[in-house]
């Protein structure tokens, strides 16, 4: 079977029977000569064994050569390997266009100072700093499945989150719970909690937290219970698209649709969802969705994040001509207000129809470039191909790591794969619980070997390929190593 055959049986939820000879090089290297999205990988700077043991800076480039003894720095050709990056899920690699996006920010800045704000430069990859946003935007329709003009890219993801709790969450004497899961990322804990507390509620009675099942998965049908046992007391749910920690992939369109059929606000915190699945908010009709984009995004550890505004909420009425338009309240800032008559300086507010109205600050032009190299890759693919890679690349580290497991005492396995089993339930993430005490171990091998992958302490082992710079190589590579490791 090749690699087209693998994605049909996957999207249609038939197991993807990988062959007798799938644990081997020649196998993963035939599935990567069948990648039509291979040549991505290029477009990525991937740190090196010796780079990553790198602990001063010296002006050297992963993989570019500085000068030379051999054409390696004087480095053997295995340090110059580049390494195995399983850890996008925590923070993507970087793009090589990041560097010529921030080089055109840095030339205009110093050429023309203050008028970068208003002047297109000709030869640059980058608009004028005022449009940077809105250009970002532009880039994201395909990446959430969203009309330019219902997303924005702003400060960073729990501020977001606190922007849209701040305009989305209205609680009163009737519906004041906020639902969410039992294991957020602490963040979005903090920020619902603090919700709560601001609008003098107690988070004892206001936060209602869904509790997994023994196998730490959260069934789409426990949340349903969930909301029906609270639906006419819940303001707002507030889930993420992926779970941090299992990598489950929760079910956005049919919870988002039996949530608002009874009258609770839906928001999605999609750190973990935003460049790894095919998201359609717009059709699925979610209220408000944020998103950080260091993570499968590749911007840059704390670059500007994104966030989603369905359209309805964006409407700016100008009811009888009057000057005072009427809009959903936020909270405002100049840099919500409408490009038009920002500068005029007047205090009266009128927002930017669409999600840019719920901008606040002039956001960091810096960063802003950053974001649209980013985004500039993923203009270069679309979701759907990413994600049908991923498909199988994360089912052949599943497979690989299944038949590790099958070398061992049944009773005694090594780990559990926690995220779920069904593709259709996870994105490129698989959450391996290890047997207590391995982890240490396993780390250390990982490292030694030049691979990066997220240790979550005490036990589990997230390992994330991601489809834009991993090869079927990378995992089969991964795989032995791990094998050393473990023993065998
Ligand atoms: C699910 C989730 N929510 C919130 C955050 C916090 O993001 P930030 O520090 O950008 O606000 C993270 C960071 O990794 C996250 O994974």
């Amino acid at each position: 079977m090749d690699l087209p055959a693998y994605v049909e049986r996957l999207r249609s939820g038939a197991p993807p029977k990988f062959p007798a000879d799938a644990n081997s090089l020649q196998f993963a290297q035939k599935l990567d000569s069948q990648d039509s999205l291979r040549h991505l990988r290029d477009e990525f700077i991937l740190p090196t064994k010796a780079s990553l043991k790198k602990r001063a800076l010296d002006g050297s480039i992963p993989g570019e050569t500085k000068s030379t003894v051999n054409g390696t720095n004087g480095v053997n050709g295995a340090e110059t390997e580049q390494g195995i990056y399983f850890v996008g899920n925590s923070l993507g690699a970087q793009p090589k266009a990041v560097r010529d996006y921030v080089n055109a920010q840095l030339e205009t800045w110093a050429s023309v100072g203050v008028n970068g704000h208003f002047t297109d430069m000709g030869q640059s990859p980058l608009v004028q700093w005022q449009d940077m946003a809105e250009d970002c935007a532009n880039k994201s329709a395909d990446l959430v499945g969203a009309s330019p003009s219902e997303i924005v890219y702003m400060s960073t993801l729990t501020v977001n989150l606190h922007m849209m709790m701040a305009s989305f969450y209205k609680p009163d004497s009737k519906r004041h719970k906020v639902i969410l899961e039992w294991k957020p990322f602490p963040s979005d804990h903090y920020a619902i909690e603090s919700q709560i507390v601001w609008h003098g509620l107690n988070p004892e009675e206001s936060m209602i937290k869904i509790e997994p099942d023994d196998n730490y998965l959260i069934p789409t049908e426990k949340v349903l219970a969930t909301i029906d046992a609270h639906a006419d007391s819940t303001a707002l749910i507030l889930l993420p698209g992926i779970q941090y920690w299992s990598g489950q992939l929760f079910d956005i369109p049919r919870i988002t649709a039996y949530a608002k059929e009874r009258g609770i606000v839906v928001g999605w915190d999609l750190a973990h969802a935003a460049g790894n699945v095919e998201l359609k908010l717009h059709d699925w009709d979610v209220d408000f969705a944020c998103w950080c984009t260091y993570k499968y995004i590749n911007a840059g550890p704390g670059a500007t994040a994104g966030a989603f505004v369905h359209e309805r909420y964006g409407k700016v009425d100008f009811v009888d001509n009057s000057e005072s338009p009427s809009y959903r309240p936020r909270l405002s800032g100049w840099y919500g207000g409408d490009k038009r008559v920002r500068f005029n300086m007047a205090n009266t507010f009128v927002p930017t129809p669409g999600a840019a109205g719920y901008q606040v600050s002039n956001p960091s032009a810096l960063d802003l470039a950053s974001v649209a190299a980013a985004l500039s890759i993923f203009n270069k693919t679309s979701m759907r191909d990413l994600r049908s890679k991923a498909l199988v690349l994360t089912a052949y580290a599943e497979h690989l790591l299944d038949q590790i497991n099958a070398e061992t005492d049944a009773a005694k396995p090594f780990f559990k794969i926690i995220t779920p089993r069904d593709p259709a339930q996870r994105g490129t993430q698989l959450s391996v619980l290890l047997r207590e005490g391995l982890l240490d171990d396993i780390a250390q091998a990982l490292e030694q070997n030049g691979v990066m992958c997220d240790k979550r302490k005490p036990d589990v082992l997230r390992v994330a390929p991601v489809p834009l710079y991993s090869r079927f190589e990378d995992v089969w590579k991964f795989m032995q190593i791990l094998r050393g490791a473990l023993g065998l």
